[in-house]
């Protein structure tokens, strides 16, 4: 393993190596067990977008691992400016242990693979979030103890969230069922190679437009945004076009008994989730949301 660029780059064992060695880093902070395993490495964070999770968390990790980042703002480095991708990458190469880049084109970070010699770490794009996905896994397995088997459904916009649990929930032998409105439907390239992985691990994929058949005996219900980062200008459309696919507490019920609701965060209550959802007792997104810490310590564990 050598990027982490989409959830394509784990095996399903990589996938399972990544959870238990973040439960184990995860034990240790919380026992206070020193675990610096990355002592004098560096890790540059390039964000192009905003952040708060990825930020905090791949920065408080990697001091945690003894490492030290970088936070490099795109506004303050001259990739802001016009510098390529390329030579940015070749740079940077020379200074730093990894790279993390959250940006808009998945073919950005691609590119910063192909032309640096150091890991990169996808730290979302308009197609992917790889490192969420992580550590959704991680929240579901610490919660039902087991991933495979399971039913995770996701409704609203078929965006890089939707994209990276499609890749994710057919590796881990997760069955998924992605509910979006027409028009917003998932990336028709990525449903097809979630496709030939599901076939590989027995898993059913459901792709439709009505937002109770995916949530149907679902054990994890899950939603995102309807206005992601760069859509801002389609805000008051979107709003229109998603409202039947909020998650809602009558919605929630049509789920399994004990299931669980999580969300990549940021929230919009009111919009694609109620508060009585998000803040209900079966809401787990803040431990979600501090699983991100665990699961990137493990990440870069294993690629720096
Ligand atoms: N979930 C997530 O990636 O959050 P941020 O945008 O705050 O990093
Ligand atoms: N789909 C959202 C996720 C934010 C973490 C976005 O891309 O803005």
């Amino acid at each position: 393993m050598k990027h982490l660029l989409s959830l394509k780059d784990l095996t399903t064992e990589e996938i399972f190596n990544i959870l238990e060695m973040a439960k184990k880093l995860k034990y240790e902070l919380q026992n206070d067990i020193e675990h610096k395993i990355l002592k004098g490495k560096t890790l540059g964070m390039i964000f192009t977008k905003s952040s708060t999770r990825t930020r905090v968390s791949f920065e408080v990790g990697m001091v945690q691992l003894g490492g030290y980042p970088l936070f490099l703002s795109s506004q303050d480095i001259q990739l802001g400016r016009g510098e390529t991708i390329e030579d940015t990458a070749k740079v940077l190469s020379r200074y730093v242990d990894g790279i993390m880049i959250r940006t808009y084109k998945q073919s950005d970070v691609e590119d910063l693979a192909k032309y640096g010699t150091v890991p990169v770490i996808n730290g979302l794009t308009d197609l992917f979030h790889p490192c969420q996905v992580l550590a959704d896994l991680l929240t579901i397995y610490e919660s039902k103890s087991k991933l495979d088997g399971l039913k995770l459904a996701y409704v609203g916009d078929g965006n890089n969230i939707a994209h990276s649990l499609l890749y994710g929930c057919s590796k881990v032998g997760m069955d998924i069922a992605v509910a979006t409105p027409k028009g917003y439907e998932c990336n028709a390239e990525v449903v097809k190679t979630a496709k030939e992985y599901a076939k590989l691990t027995g898993v059913n994929i459901t792709i439709t437009e009505d937002p109770i058949e995916a949530v149907k005996d679902a054990d994890v219900v899950y939603t995102d945004t309807w206005v992601s980062m760069g859509q801002e200008e389609e805000k008051q459309k979107r709003i229109e076009i998603f409202k039947h696919y909020q998650v809602n507490g009558e919605l929630f019920s049509m789920a399994k008994e004990d299931a669980i609701f999580l969300h990549c965060l940021p929230a919009y209550r009111g919009y694609e989730v109620t508060s009585e959802v998000i803040d209900g007792p079966q809401s787990l997104v803040f431990d979600e949301a501090e699983n991100r810490l665990h699961v990137q310590k493990a990440v870069m564990a294993l690629l720096l």
